[in-house]
């Protein structure tokens, strides 16, 4: 089937949209590279956190856990990243005197894992992931033991180094890829009035590909000033796809495949070693950006940053994006008043296959989302389960290389979504109200953004071969 994603510039439609306030620059997924520069601070403070800890009985000093000492440290690698002035937190965990009062809120935030957010049931399922932002138990344990302790300042000289952080107008990914992106992309600027309620602004772009290009790596960032009112901004793609393609999947009708995104807690994609997307000769972005007036005019535009492979560089796979259950709940979906549903979605893979990453998408009501792989030997596994979903956070799971489910022709995704509408729901704005699917926030969605790879035959087996030794 020939399909042509075009559709009329500036309609104003929307998808995923969020109808909650949330503050200016609205992002931060942490690179995988700073995870890694991070994770090496982190081992040599912890081991100084250990010396000291082991000359502090020595000498007859207490044991116990101090802001300076033990949660300063915690703070720097896994909440300043919005919580810093101009980020977007509501508050600044920079100084001991501005975490303070916060303290007890802060123990509630981490005990529950809400913060920082990672949504994911720990319990079940696949717990390696490329962009795993979490709390470990021992760094909860010790935010408790503190605040519990009447969270007691400590030493000053025990306070680390403050954070050397990256200036905002840095495209975050250029340091992943050692330049700026190959292609800029911006949607035409929308102005926002100063009261009001939420916009979508959805032009189509032009890409101005001249030839077939890979993508690499993705990020979508607003400008400055129109961080403070993008609540979301969805990215399409739009290009003629050829009969026999695995895909083309029209994730949205109407609007192309989805391509990727920016909102809280993601600003992009990057596709693994020999992987990527390919982007046409004659390819369109359909921006949907989705505004909050925050009480002043603001005039926002986004850009779609993109790093290519090397010209003429073909990766060995392509990668391809699926909203997994979308059809399904299109026509499905029902939630009847006052109730908690749940509603399944049964997707069969065409083809042996590795699942890069889960991201699952609902609205307000949205409760909890799993994935299981149902496979051709009647074997269930559960992939993931995000049992605490926040419909203000898109959080994308981002599975490893050795983590990445890696699953035969003929298995069958299943996506279970459960949605909350009664008045236990604190987010639910009206529990009379009967929700069936739509794109307005006060209507429902589910559905599960996946990048899949089809492997071919040596591949699958080379994979499933070099796992199988891991484990032994
Ligand atoms: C990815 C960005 C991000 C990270 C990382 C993050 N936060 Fe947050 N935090 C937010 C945003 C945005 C909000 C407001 C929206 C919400 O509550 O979901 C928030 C809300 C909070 C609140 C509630 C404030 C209120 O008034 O209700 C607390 C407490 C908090 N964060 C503590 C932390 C702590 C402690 C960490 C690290 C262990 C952390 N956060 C990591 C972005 C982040």
């Amino acid at each position: 089937m020939d399909q042509w994603f075009h559709h009329g510039a500036g309609r104003l439609d929307k998808e995923g949209s969020l109808p909650n306030a949330l503050s200016a620059g609205m992002e931060k997924e942490i690179t995988m590279k700073k995870m890694k520069r991070l994770h090496i601070v982190w081992v040599s403070l912890a081991t100084g956190v250990i010396l000291l800890f082991s000359a502090g009985i020595s000498t007859g000093q207490t044991e116990d856990v101090t802001f300076s000492r033990d949660i300063a440290p915690i703070l720097q690698q896994r909440c300043q990243d919005c919580h810093r002035p101009g980020q977007m937190g509501p508050m600044s965990l920079v100084t001991y005197e501005e975490v303070r009062p916060w303290a007890p809120l802060i123990k509630t935030k981490v005990v529950t894992r809400t913060m920082p957010p990672w949504h994911l049931d720990k319990t079940v399922g696949i717990q390696e992931f490329e962009n795993d932002v979490s709390l470990t138990n021992a760094e909860i344990d010790k935010i408790v033991r503190w605040v519990d302790a009447g969270a007691p300042r400590g030493n000053l000289e025990d306070m680390p180094a403050a954070m050397d952080w990256p200036q905002d107008e840095l495209w975050r990914m250029a340091e992943r890829y050692g330049r700026e992106p190959d292609l800029i992309i911006k949607s035409t600027p929308w102005t926002v009035s100063a009261q009001g309620q939420d916009q979508w602004w959805t032009p189509i772009i032009d890409t101005g590909l001249t030839e077939d290009r890979w993508v690499t790596g993705m990020e979508v960032r607003p400008n400055m000033k129109g961080r403070r009112v993008t609540h979301h901004a969805v990215i399409y793609l739009q290009q003629r796809e050829e009969p026999g393609d695995f895909e083309p999947v029209v994730d949205v009708p109407g609007r192309g495949s989805y391509l990727t995104e920016f909102a809280v807690g993601k600003i992009g994609d990057v596709f693994r070693e020999n992987t990527g997307k390919l982007m046409k000769v004659g390819s369109r972005i359909a921006f949907d950006n989705h505004y909050h007036s925050v009480g002043e005019e603001i005039t926002s535009q986004t850009e779609l940053g993109i790093w290519f492979h090397p010209k003429g560089y073909v990766p060995k796979y392509r990668v391809y994006s699926n909203a997994l259950g979308v059809q399904q709940a299109m026509t499905t979906l029902d939630i009847p008043p006052g109730k908690v549903t749940t509603h399944h979605a049964y997707i069969p893979l065409r083809a042996q296959a590795r699942i890069e990453n889960y991201q699952p998408h609902m609205h307000i009501r949205g409760k909890a989302m799993s994935m299981e792989a149902i496979l051709p030997n009647g074997q269930v596994q559960m992939l993931n389960h995000v049992a605490n979903f926040d419909f203000n956070w898109h959080v994308n799971y981002v599975y490893t290389d050795d983590s990445a489910p890696v699953l035969p022709a003929g298995t069958i995704l299943h996506i279970t979504a459960w949605h909350d509408n009664s008045i236990d729901n604190r987010a639910n704005p009206d529990p009379t109200q009967w929700v069936g699917w739509g794109q307005r926030s006060f209507d429902e969605m589910y559905h599960a953004h996946v990048n899949m790879t089809y492997l071919n035959d040596e591949d699958y087996e080379q994979i499933i071969a070099d796992r199988r030794a891991l484990q032994r």
